[in-house]
């Protein structure tokens, strides 16, 4: 796998997301490392849509750990009851926040942030490994069409884990 993205120039997202779910898949094939391909997944994600944050929490210590990302610094802990993140690993459910100023308990890493996307990574048995948070600086900037791909972007990860 050639270490370069092939990135149609397109605004058309099922288009980006298309072209982008092989070449991470390549990308991630062959490598066992789970760091080293959620790395690369941040980059790729944050590289394709230009978004403001892009990266995975993950469970350790009884609470959200950040991992790799790719973006402006972060909070590094967050509680499992806290914030967009806490929420998407409480209900084991992908969640949308199209106004994060409207979210109760959102935990403002960046006020850039306005708008933002988190999916939990399940482990075989079903609980929760990390959640994939996405954010952006514009409002209401993720619909059903994010979530569609982006988890087909985590189960390529939850295979390996
Ligand atoms: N948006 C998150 C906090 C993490 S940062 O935005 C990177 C939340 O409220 O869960």
């Amino acid at each position: 796998m050639a270490e370069e993205l092939i990135i149609p120039k397109t605004t058309d997202r099922t288009e980006v997301y298309s072209a982008l779910l092989p070449q991470i898949s390549a990308l991630i094939e062959t490598e066992s490392d789970l760091t080293a391909n959620l790395a690369n997944v941040s980059a790729a994600l944050k590289e394709a849509f230009s978004f403001f944050w892009v990266g995975f929490y993950i469970v350790k210590e009884g609470q959200l750990v950040l991992g790799p990302f790719q973006g402006p610094i972060a909070c590094t802990r967050i509680p499992f009851h806290k914030g967009v993140c806490g929420a998407s690993y409480s209900r084991k459910e992908t969640i949308t926040v199209p106004d994060v100023e409207a979210f109760p308990g959102h935990i403002a890493c960046s006020s850039a942030s306005k708008s933002e996307i988190v999916l939990p990574v399940f482990h075989r048995n079903g609980t929760v490994a990390m959640v994939l948070d996405v954010d952006s600086d514009e409002l209401d900037n993720f619909s059903e069409l994010d979530a569609k791909f982006l988890k087909s972007i985590i189960s390529l990860i939850e295979r390996k884990l």
